[in-house]
């Protein structure tokens, strides 16, 4: 623990995941990177038993007591900052009244994960008015999660928070979610360029296929006997019905493509690296069936305009396109060059 302070301000980036979709919670592997876009948070220590929360880019307020917050009618940004408060208190970690103002960057539902830069800005700003912003990250994340699981309905994993909190400058970060080991990686990408671009399809995890995937994954360790996808048998395909067969066969294909990925950024074969990206996003589509024609249409025009490889980045069923663009190939008018950012961190420490 430092000091308490009267005055801070957090910033904690969105992210993009190279390769390693759906496996986060299925103990697997995957790749992702911190961006520069992000969301900020001034947090300012108040008199009272009350936080009082500001969301600049909706024009909305919340106000409530820190002692006792109620889950919000709508599972809006409202919801994060009342679990994250309710949270962080039951994890024994401490939490002033405040006042906090919210601004952001990353598009919501976008699929670079608005709501883990929100959740993990909140967290450190708040945390960082009580002297405590050096938490351990894996609580943090497993907090963060906790709120999009409990508070916002999304049943996702710990992909999108750890990205955030592991962020680093030029590297992407090899997640094993079994040990919650996190490895950067180079990337170097010499006259090669990522960038996202927006399928114009906006995604809410909550409400999309993205519960139930989790649910089916859940079903096929119960039919294999296994906790985890990670243990399940090489040939568990063969085993389950469908679509419970394909559903594994994305999650332990994908796994493979995530160390097959690390492989050919060592070796610096971008060319494999794009073909990798593509056999990701066949997966999705084909065995996860989590895309979407605005998505396909979207990955189909970046292959034709020159992408090495294209895929859908995160939970699917929208959100951005991630393509990998050789040297001499543009990126489009409506794309956006994206490169590995550091983690979460205070900006400023008055
Ligand atoms: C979303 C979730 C993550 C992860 C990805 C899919 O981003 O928040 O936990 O499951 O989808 O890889």
């Amino acid at each position: 623990m430092t000091a308490e302070r009267e005055r801070a301000v957090a910033f904690a980036p969105g992210r993009v995941n190279l390769i390693g979709e759906h496996t986060d919670y299925n103990d697997g592997l995957s790749l992702p990177f911190a961006i520069a876009d992000g969301v900020t948070v001034e947090a300012e220590a108040i008199d009272g038993d009350e936080v009082v929360a500001l969301a600049h880019d909706e024009g909305e307020q919340d106000r409530f007591d820190l002692r006792a917050p109620e889950h919000p009618d709508d599972g809006g940004w409202r919801a994060f900052v009342r679990g994250l408060v309710a949270e962080l208190a039951a994890a024994g970690l401490p939490v002033r009244a405040a006042r906090l103002e919210i601004r952001g960057t990353v598009p919501r539902g976008s699929g670079l994960s608005s709501s883990a830069a929100l959740s993990v800005s909140v967290a450190l700003g708040l945390l960082a008015l009580s002297g405590a912003e050096d938490a351990d990250r894996r609580q943090l994340a497993r907090i963060c999660s906790r709120v999009e699981n409990d508070w916002v309905g999304a049943q996702t994993g710990l992909l999108d928070q750890l990205a955030s909190l592991f962020g680093k400058p030029d590297r992407v970060l090899r997640i094993d979610f079994r040990s919650l080991a996190v490895e950067p990686v180079p990337l170097r990408l010499g006259d090669w360029q990522l960038v996202t671009v927006d399928s114009r399809e906006s995604h809410d995890l909550s409400a999309s296929g993205y519960n139930r995937r989790r649910e089916e994954c859940a079903e096929a360790c119960a039919l294999l006997g296994v906790g985890t996808l990670r243990d399940a048998p090489a040939d568990a395909f063969a085993w389950l019905p469908e679509p419970l067969g394909r559903r594994v066969r994305h999650v332990q294909g994908e796994n493979l493509r995530v160390e097959a990925t690390i492989s050919a950024l060592q070796e610096d074969d971008l060319t494999e690296v794009g073909r990798l990206l593509d056999a990701s996003h066949a997966s999705m589509r084909d065995d996860y069936a989590a895309s979407t024609d605005a998505v396909e249409a979207t990955v189909a025009r970046l292959k034709a305009a020159g992408a090495a490889g294209a895929r859908m980045v995160g939970g699917g069923f929208g959100g951005h396109v991630l393509a990998l663009l050789p040297p001499g190939i543009a990126s489009p008018g409506d794309g956006t060059v994206v490169v590995p950012a550091a983690g979460a961190r205070l900006l400023s420490q008055p």
